[in-house]
């Protein structure tokens, strides 16, 4: 099945980054909002992005232009009637979701695929609340998504082949590296992995065997990540973090996933990591420095 159309739900960090790198690869896109405020500064924020791309060289003004253009901010969900593909970026909870998932399923086309970028939500679940599960899949992005390659590309219980395989392709359309997770598990597969690490690497500091900055220097240097599980835990918000663990280790009840004790109170300090200046490094000077006593 061919996508000419698409539609994006939720103007916020995710949605914004679809709809851009979905319009740079010369899809029409509508991007749709309940928050007028949201659609504004989604469009000012792709904007912005566009134009530094222009300015590095990576594409011409002609086509951060032509991207622009190609994104129709909305805030009506009846604009989606016409699209192949919907991709939804809305507030991560599941009724939020379901509700979402019933309302595209009635204005819609029947052909339609409907996507969530959930980080932890069942997408078996999500599917239940249409009546078409085989043409609902995960397409999990990752922030910030206009330079990030990765996309997984989630089997829900019914999804169809024709499904899973037509997203596969769209994927790759739009320049971005799809991997298939043909199990609907909790966390998926990038994050069930990086969050098991991350809560080692969470443990190590807390009982003492190396410092944040030591354990990271280990991750960077041995294995070859571009950043360590400390300075990735500040980027992603401990909060985040901590919730996306929670989520894990509720579906699973593998200890692996229960957020380390120095992680729950870091939350409860509010040491939240980048966005409050103070995480496992500190950033009130604009810099990341490291702070950690022995
Ligand atoms: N932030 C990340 O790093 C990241 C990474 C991967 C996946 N995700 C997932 O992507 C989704 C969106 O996350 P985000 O960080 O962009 O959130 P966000 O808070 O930045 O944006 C969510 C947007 O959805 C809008 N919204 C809420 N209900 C709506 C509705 N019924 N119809 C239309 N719009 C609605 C809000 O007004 C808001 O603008 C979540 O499911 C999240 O788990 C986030």
């Amino acid at each position: 099945m061919a996508i000419e159309k698409v539609f994006v739900v939720g103007a916020g960090l995710m949605g914004g980054g679809i709809s851009q790198v979905t319009a740079m690869a010369g899809y029409p896109v509508v991007m749709r909002d309940i928050d007028e405020v949201a659609l504004e500064k989604s469009m000012e924020s792709i904007r912005w992005s566009l134009e530094k791309f222009a300015g590095k060289g990576k594409i011409s003004s002609d086509e951060a232009e032509k991207a622009l253009e190609n994104i129709t901010p909305t805030t009506e969900l009846s604009d989606a009637a016409d699209v192949d593909l919907v991709i939804e970026a809305v507030f991560e909870d599941l009724d939020i979701k379901r509700k979402v998932f019933a309302e595209l399923d009635g204005v819609t086309k029947p052909t339609c695929i409907l996507a969530t970028n959930t980080s932890a939500i069942s997408i078996t679940k999500i599917a239940a609340a249409t009546e078409r599960p085989e043409r609902v899949l995960g397409m999990h992005f990752f922030s910030p998504v206009p330079m990030m390659k990765l996309c997984e590309v989630i089997r829900g219980h019914n999804t169809s082949d024709e499904t899973l395989n037509t997203a596969f392709e769209f994927v790759k359309s739009i320049g971005k590296e799809p991997v298939v997770v043909k199990r609907d598990i909790a966390g998926f597969v990038a994050n069930r992995v990086g969050l098991a690490m991350t809560a080692v690497a969470v443990y190590l500091v807390e009982s003492g065997v190396a410092t944040p900055s030591d354990v990271d220097k280990a991750m960077r240097l041995g294995f070859g990540h571009a950043m360590g599980p400390c300075e990735t835990a500040d980027l992603t918000g401990i909060d985040v973090l901590t919730h996306a663990l929670k989520a894990i280790y509720d579906e699973t009840k593998d200890e692996r996933y229960w957020p380390p004790e120095l992680l729950q109170k870091m939350l409860a300090a509010g040491r939240l990591g980048r966005k409050t200046k103070k995480g496992f490094y500190d950033y009130s000077s604009g810099k990341q420095q490291d702070y950690w006593g022995d």
